[in-house]
């Protein structure tokens, strides 16, 4: 089976896409500089396949570091890039790191990818390219709106990056994957989101609070234009976000790619409200959950989903599980966390 380097594979999306990556046969080769991760993570997943990944500490901001991995791991047949700073709010503190990090990065990879003979490179990328899109569902061909962050500018300049480098270099054959919400944890609770101090996201946030974390969930704004008045997202579980990983992977493998830059949505195609999750969570979990209107965040687009069309159809891949699923999941990761 050909071997695959995960980039930022310690982290939330690339632990668990590197678990099913291996179980589906993959030899794997994980390198992250942990700063927004831990090494046991390479235990736990150790635990669940059964097999220990190798791993390299190397933070992809050294250029003569990308190059010498490169040069010691000759047998790389593709490439998932997860690595990356991923705060929004931070972002707009420290612009110049996400420029540095995101960026710099990707560049010297695809300098390394197209030294190769041949390779297949898959991209994280964000529905936050689209903004607030003019039509719902949001499809692949919705055009870019002008980012509401350094973060979210940083994905819209590594796709366009891909696509240029991909327009000169046969060589190189590509995915960006554009995720929507990823929450959940794997089934075993071994593994899943490791939010720095205080989450920003929602679905941590709840489960903080559901556990005693913190004292109540502050909901951004209820006077949105919505059914409930509260902003709409779509959330996936991170398995099936990991499986769409190796369909897209595996297209490319088997040189079932139409052109080689490709886009797709990966999300589940249905929306839900803040105060629907709220909801779920507390139905499935039986907890219930102190939460307080607040005003709007600012930043927040109104509504978001995707039209997972291309993806279903191309990469013959489907979102299986539910909303209460990964708010179970994200729930028993909270209570293992916490040793409850
Ligand atoms: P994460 O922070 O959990 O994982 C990223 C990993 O990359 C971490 O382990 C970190 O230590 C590592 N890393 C960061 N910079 C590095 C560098 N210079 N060198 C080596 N390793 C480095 O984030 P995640 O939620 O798993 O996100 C993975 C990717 O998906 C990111 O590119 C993110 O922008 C993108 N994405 C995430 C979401 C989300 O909501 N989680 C949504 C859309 C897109
Ligand atoms: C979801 C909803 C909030 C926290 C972010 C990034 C995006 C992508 C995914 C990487 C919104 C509401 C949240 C809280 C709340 N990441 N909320 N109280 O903003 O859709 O997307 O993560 O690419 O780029 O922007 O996700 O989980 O922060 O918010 O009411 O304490 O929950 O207003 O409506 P978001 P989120």
């Amino acid at each position: 089976m050909p071997t695959i380097l995960v980039t930022g594979g310690l982290g939330f999306i690339g632990s668990h896409t590197v678990v099913e990556l291996q179980q589906a046969g993959y030899e794997v080769i994980i390198v992250d500089n942990l700063s927004n991760s831990s090494i046991e993570v390479l235990d736990r997943i150790s635990k669940i396949t059964d097999k220990k990944p190798i791993f390299e500490q190397i933070d992809l901001r050294e250029k003569s570091e990308v190059e010498d991995f490169f040069q010691r791991y000759t047998s790389i047949e593709g490439v998932i890039h997860f690595a990356a700073s991923k705060a929004v709010g931070e972002s707009v503190e420290k612009p110049l790191l996400y420029y540095e990090n995101n960026i710099a990065s990707l560049i010297y990879i695809l300098q390394e990818l197209q030294r190769k003979e041949k390779s297949s490179f898959i991209f994280s990328s964000s529905c936050t390219v689209y903004g607030q899109a003019d039509e719902l569902p949001v499809s692949e061909n919705a055009p870019f709106k002008q980012a509401e962050s350094p973060y979210g500018n940083t994905k819209q300049i590594n796709e366009e990056i891909i696509r240029d480098t991909c327009h000169i270099s046969a060589n190189i054959k590509a995915i960006s994957l554009r995720y929507f919400n990823p929450i959940g944890a794997h089934s075993s609770a071994l593994i899943g989101e490791l939010p720095n101090g205080v989450p920003q996201n929602l679905v941590p946030y709840i489960t903080q609070t559901a556990i005693g974390l913190r004292e109540s969930l502050s909901v951004y704004g209820n006077d949105y234009p919505t059914p409930d008045g509260t902003c709409i997202r779509d959330y996936i579980h991170v398995v099936d976000l990991a499986k769409a990983h190796i369909a897209a992977l595996e297209r490319l493998l088997k040189e079932n790619n139409e052109s080689n830059y490709e886009v797709f949505n990966i999300g589940t195609g249905k929306g839900s409200s803040v105060l629907e999750v709220i909801k779920a969570f507390e139905k499935v979990t039986g907890q219930a959950l102190p939460y307080k209107i607040v005003g709007r965040r600012a930043g927040d687009v109104v509504s978001a989903y995707a039209n997972t069309y291309k993806a279903n159809k191309e990469l013959l891949w489907k979102a299986e599980l539910t909303l209460e699923d990964a708010l179970l999941s994200a729930w028993n990761w909270e209570k293992k966390l916490r040793g409850k």
